[in-house]
């Protein structure tokens, strides 16, 4: 089979930039066409700065790095530096990339590139605020039914949100966004707090990362020695969820995931729960099926996967 050709939309963040490294260690499934930066976790002059960073550590400074949205489409932009660090990328030593930030905007790239491609073969995997996706949508609808499928990390239900009681961050961020991606009539597969808060950097499993001995190597290991110590805080959990690389672990290996097709619906008015994913999970309205919504994973298998690819760079 040939490799799934790819778009990443993100805000990195030290997940985000996990999520990066394992599609740049797939090459046999995985074709990354290019990264959009969207405003999320920190600024989006950090976050298309941090993703270049990402490509660099990676060894494969030719991947091209779009700037994109630098706010939500209709609200103030919120941030995560309490979280992520004030570079939204804290725990290693960081460096100004020599890879130049690509010309075109992230949201021309998304609608050009799919417009491009052959319709049906390019899937978008955003792991942030749904802005650019959403913003692409609006300006160029012909492009919607191009779309293979987008597989995102957003959202929560069981587990309820981690940026209010009731929202999850991505979602939270952009929830204008989120919603019309959702109605926009592509298949959509998510991955919210429900399973990402079962893919828990354990410390053996961040030392197998710092026993690779690369590059890569270390600098996971040193961002994820930051990133856990706000949930190891806040849940008391074992070490931090590795969110974003959910979304590209799926694409590689769906079998470690199972989930069900339900209704998600975005709270876009609410002041208290502005931005909660209601998803039907136990199918109690006849509102139609728009999402693959995943609720589980095999975390021993998720973590052998992520060491095993970044582990090629
Ligand atoms: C999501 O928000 C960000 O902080 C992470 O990078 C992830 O995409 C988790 O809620
Ligand atoms: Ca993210």
């Amino acid at each position: 089979m040939s490799a799934r050709k790819i778009i990443i939309d993100t805000d990195p963040g030290q997940d985000d930039a996990v999520a990066i490294l394992l599609a740049l260690g797939s090459p046999e499934e995985i074709d990354l066409l290019g990264i959009t930066a969207v405003a999320g976790n920190v600024p989006l002059a950090l976050t298309q700065k941090n993703a270049r960073i990402i490509c660099e550590v990676a060894g494969r400074p030719e991947v091209k790095v779009h700037a994109g949205c630098d706010a939500p489409l209709e609200r103030p932009l919120v941030t995560a530096e309490h979280v992520h660090g004030g570079s939204g990328l804290d725990g290693p030593e960081l460096f100004d990339p020599s890879m130049p930030l690509a010309e075109q905007h992230g949201v021309d790239f998304i609608i050009d590139t799919l417009r491009a491609e052959p319709s049906g073969s390019v899937t978008l995997c955003p792991l942030g605020p749904l802005t650019n996706i959403a913003a692409a949508f609006r300006r160029a609808p012909d492009i919607i039914d191009r779309v293979q499928e987008i597989v995102l990390m957003g959202g929560a239900y069981f587990e309820v949100g981690n940026i209010t009681p009731a929202a999850e961050f991505n979602i939270y961020v952009d929830p204008e966004a989120a919603q019309e991606v959702l109605h926009a009539g592509v298949p959509v597969t998510m991955m919210p707090l429900d399973v990402t808060h079962k893919a828990l950097t354990t410390r053996a499993r961040v030392e197998a990362f710092r026993n690779l001995g690369s590059r890569v190597g270390n600098f996971t290991a040193e961002m994820l020695d930051f990133f856990e110590r706000f949930d190891v805080e806040k849940y008391g959990s074992e070490g931090g969820p590795l969110h974003d690389p959910c979304v590209i672990a799926y694409l590689i290996r769906p079998e470690l995931f199972s989930g069900r097709r339900v209704n998600v619906e975005v709270e876009v008015s609410s002041p208290l729960t502005l931005g909660m994913t209601v998803a039907d999970w136990w199918g109690v309205t006849d509102r139609p099926a728009n999402a693959l919504f995943i609720g589980d994973l095999d975390a021993d298998g998720f973590f052998a996967l992520l060491t095993e690819r970044l582990a090629r760079l």
